[in-house]
């Protein structure tokens, strides 16, 4: 029995990877896609999503527009130095006649947690606008629902858009409290661990040799991705921001350290604003669960994700071409 997943992203360069992991994963099946503003606008991300799911030839796929906009103010631009002006490198995605569904993200999301009442996991590597949106709508949703794995925030690490918050917080900290407060069980997967985890230029190389053209793209994206972090890292390669949480939320990769500790997110208006305040004290002697905390916090992974990554990507075989019958 394959498990349902419905996937929210702001599909840039590393949720291109993500989303090419979760397609090439057995134990789940993809049952929707909701696209938020981040890296790029919500508009531009289904764009990208669209083109990988059409080079999979996994159009099967729904795939809905979500918030353009955080709960407070305005989408801010996005972040074209690190993931290029098109969110996947500048490189040229296939245009696909594929368009997204009628209903945006958030009703998408609360169709589906009725569909697969009980079974539906979620998994989010953008802002949480689209989550909290959904369960503005109907706070019932964290009932329906499994478990959210979620990339972000930043625990014992400073934040890698001001000096205490990360990217996808810091977009929208009223929807990432709103998240962190709702009963479903929630495991957030910080810097901490994301920037623990590297690809390097070999790793790189195989996936630009890869027999799926959706993977081939996704190699060819990361160039433009690695030039950023020659400053992170004094080399070019990239943190697995985004495939780590896909990969811990599928079950490759496993937590180590991992504690359920209260998770609360700064919404003032200080320079704290999207700092994630992980409550770790106590935890000097190992990982201590707090009682009814409902975030688990990755702190440490099994193993390295990059070659699990890496293997499982190459393991996606290129479309059978459909050939015309006369
Ligand atoms: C997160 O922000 C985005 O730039 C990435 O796609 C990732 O989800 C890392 O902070
Ligand atoms: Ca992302």
């Amino acid at each position: 029995m394959t498990r349902p997943v419905y996937f929210d992203c702001d599909t840039g360069v590393d949720d291109s990877m993500a989303l090419a992991y979760l397609l090439a994963s057995p134990e789940i099946d993809l049952v929707g896609i909701g696209g938020v503003h981040g890296n790029v606008s919500a508009a531009q991300g289904v764009t990208n999503t669209l083109r990988l799911l059409a080079l999979a030839d996994r159009g099967d796929v729904p795939v809905a527009v979500g918030r353009n906009d955080p709960l407070v103010g305005e989408f801010a631009g996005g972040a074209p130095h690190v993931h290029g002006v098109n969110g996947i490198g500048n490189i040229e995605i296939p245009a696909t006649s594929a368009m997204p569904i009628g209903e945006d993200a958030a009703d998408l999301l609360l169709r589906l947690s009725h569909e697969y009442d009980g079974n539906l996991e979620v998994v989010a590597v953008g802002p949480l606008t689209n989550l909290a949106v959904a369960l503005h709508r109907d706070p019932s949703l964290a009932e329906r629902v499994v478990r959210v794995t979620a990339m972000g925030g930043a625990a014992l690490v400073p934040g890698n858009i001001t000096p205490l918050a990360e990217a996808n917080i810091a977009h929208d900290p009223e929807a990432a409290q709103a998240v962190m407060a709702a009963s479903w069980p929630v495991t957030l997967v910080p810097l901490d661990t994301t920037l623990a985890n590297v690809l390097d230029e070999d790793d790189r190389e195989r996936l630009c040799t890869a027999e799926a053209p959706i993977v081939r793209a996704v190699g060819a994206a990361l160039d433009y991705y690695f030039d950023f972090y020659v400053d992170e890292y004094g080399r070019r390669c990239s943190a697995l921001h985004d495939p780590l949480a896909a990969a811990i939320a599928v079950g490759g990769m496993l937590p180590r350290v991992a504690p359920a500790v209260p998770v609360e997110v700064d919404v003032t208006d200080g320079p704290g604003r999207g700092q994630t305040v992980c409550d770790l004290r106590g935890q000097r002697l190992g990982p201590v669960d707090h009682p009814g905390a409902n975030v688990r916090l990755v702190l440490e992974t099994e193993g390295p994700l990059a070659p699990h990554m890496v293997e499982r990507l190459l393991s996606l075989t290129a479309p059978v071409a459909t050939v015309a019958i006369a």
